[in-house]
This record gives structure tokens, sequence and C-alpha cells, in this order.
């Protein structure tokens, strides 16, 4: 008999408290606690917005959300989750979102290769007429022990790995950002490894949560948050998260991905969300929820567990949580 199981974040939609009455429950205290960030963001919003609107995917958005994937917390306000950033390429602030708008994200490519059937390359538009669209409230704990809460609109990574049609040989999926740097100034700094590079082993690619990023808050993505296309996979920290993807290549070797190679005692493949495991620079054990402000405890594969933790129970001899 099918027993269901209400997993740790399952509750009702209604919990997730909808983003226009959040904002204006906490818009007073929110311009009183963090007036300068958000005066300092208002130019950026309405750059933003123009952006959305002269996407040629806006008439996509607001997909319907999946009421599957939800969180018992708040949803950051919008203007926080997209001027609060990390995208090296633009700078090594968390304020990149002024230069991030410099990225042309059309026309945008994508190229499929390595261990595929037949390698190719498809135009972003095309390809997200190909894929079924929802929208999914997702954790989103980085590295440096921040966090929010943001439906990323997007589709299953698992629909484009079938529309990819791997071969058998394909035990890793590596993805890129674009490369280019005459508009993103820090990929003039030769000494990182660019392009940003991550994987995923192929049990993770096609596990349920893995998710790619085309929208937020019910527009196409910004570019700060990752234009057009970039990773969201919750149970693991930020940096897996790579944005502005150009390519997917298919492949049985574990590649090394930008942090990896520049801090490999630090920033692993794995990079499990794990609060017992603290990072070799800070503990791990808790959290900054970048819209309330409150500190908050962090939860192990950051409440996802039900969802990925058997894929690595017989992972022996892995470090899993960095
Ligand atoms: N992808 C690229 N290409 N470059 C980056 O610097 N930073 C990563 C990840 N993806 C990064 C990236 C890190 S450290 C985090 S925490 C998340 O993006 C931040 O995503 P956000 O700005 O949408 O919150």
């Amino acid at each position: 008999m099918f027993v269901h199981r209400r997993r740790g974040w399952e509750i009702p939609e209604n919990r997730v408290t909808p983003e226009h009455i959040f904002h204006q429950r906490r818009a007073l205290a929110k311009t009183l606690a963090a007036g300068p960030i958000l005066a300092a963001a208002a130019p950026l919003l309405g750059a933003g917005r123009a952006f959305a609107a002269s996407d040629p995917s806006a008439g996509l958005y607001p997909v319907e959300r999946n009421p599957k994937y939800t969180v018992d917390r708040a949803l950051t306000p919008e203007r926080i989750a997209t001027t609060y950033n990390n995208f090296y390429e633009f700078g090594s602030s968390k304020q990149i979102s002024p230069a991030a708008q410099r990225l042309e994200t059309r026309p945008w490519v994508v190229e499929i290769g390595g261990a595929v059937e037949k390698p190719m390359k498809i135009d972003i538009d095309a390809l997200l007429k190909k894929m079924p669209l929802e929208e999914r409230v997702y954790a989103h704990r980085c590295v440096e022990a921040w966090s929010m809460v943001v439906p990323w609109s997007g589709f299953p990574l698992k629909a484009l790995v079938d529309f990819a049609r791997p071969l058998g040989s394909a035990k890793y999926l590596v993805m890129q950002t674009f490369k280019n740097p005459k508009v993103a100034p820090g990929q003039r700094q030769i000494w990182y490894p660019w392009p940003y590079t991550e994987g995923l082993t192929m049990f993770e690619a096609v596990n349920e949560l893995s998710f790619m990023v085309t929208g937020l808050y019910g527009k196409p993505v910004p570019k700060q948050n990752g234009a057009p296309l970039r990773l969201a996979v919750p149970w693991k920290y930020g940096f897996k998260h790579v944005k502005s993807i150009v390519r997917f290549e298919f492949t049985d070797k574990r590649p090394v991905s930008f942090w990896e190679k520049l801090q490999a005692k630090e920033y692993g493949f794995w990079a499990n969300v794990n609060p017992e495991v603290a990072h070799p620079r800070w503990s791990q054990a808790s959290e900054r929820d970048i819209g309330t402000g409150e500190r908050i405890p962090t939860k192990p594969w950051n409440g996802y567990g039900d969802y990925v933790a058997a894929m690595y129970a017989n992972l022996k001899g892995e470090v899993l949580f960095r």
C-alpha cells in the first residue's frame, strides 16, 4: 500500500506568505531597518523591470506554481534577492547587479555535447518552448552562511537530460557559464579559472529537485541572478548553482569545478549542506536569512534530506559536505 509521508517542508501553500502581502506587512520595517540598502537598490529595480519587459520570454511568465515544492519560511523580498548576489564575473562584492546589466542575453545559444547521441546547439527561446515550465519555492543556502527563499521558475533538469539523450557512458553533467571578459570585468582577473564550471553526477542531475532556472518572481530571471539559464540544487551550497549557462557536457570524468580549483580544502565537488560540518573558516550550524535578517538553524541537506540523502548512502570515502 502506498502511504504518503509528508516531508518536513511540504506544507499547505498558504503558509508561504504571498509576496505582495509579505511586502505590505514588512514594508515599513524593511525601510527602517535596511534603508541604505534599499535606497541604493532603487535605480537598479527600474533597470531590472525594463529588462523583464523587453525579454522575449517575458510573455511566458508567471508560470503555475508546483505546490509540492515550498518552504515553511517567508519569501525573501524580490528587491533583496535581486540586489544581494554572488556573480564573480561582475565583481566580488554582493552589489554586482548594475555591472551585470551589460550582459547580452539574446541571442543566447546553449550547446549540448560530450557523451550524447547527437551534439547540438539550441537557442534559449527554442529550448524554453520545449521544456515544461513551472514555479517552485526553494530555500537557497550560500556556503557563506546566508540564505533566502525564492520562487524560481524553470524546468526540471531531468527534462533537459532526456532531451539531450546522453549515452550510457555519461556519469557526470558539467555546466559552464559564458566567457566574455569584454562584458564581464571579473573575467579579466586571470588568476580565476574561467569559465565558471560546475558539475553533478547523473544521479543528481535527474533527481526531481534539480531545477533549471529561467525565471524569478514570475518574470524572466534577472541578469544578476544568472539569466537566461541557471541551476538550482537546493540541498547543496549556492556555489553549485552555476549561472548564465552556455554549455552542458556529459562525460565519464568528474569535473573540477571553479571554486574547487581555487581552494579544494574549502569547496569540494559535493557541497551538500550540513550544519555539523564547519567550513574551515566558519561554522555552518546557522544561517542569516537575508530577507528577515534573522539567524536560523541550518537544516541537514538544507531541509531536503528525504529527497536526496539516499543518493549518498553508499559513497564511502567521499567528502560530501564541503
Ligand atoms: N555562477 C557564476 N557563473 N559565477 C558566480 O560567481 N556564484 C555562486 C552561484 N553561481 C556564481 C555562480 C554563488 S557563490 C552563489 S551563493 C549563487 O550563485 C548566488 O546566487 P544568487 O546571486 O542568485 O543568490
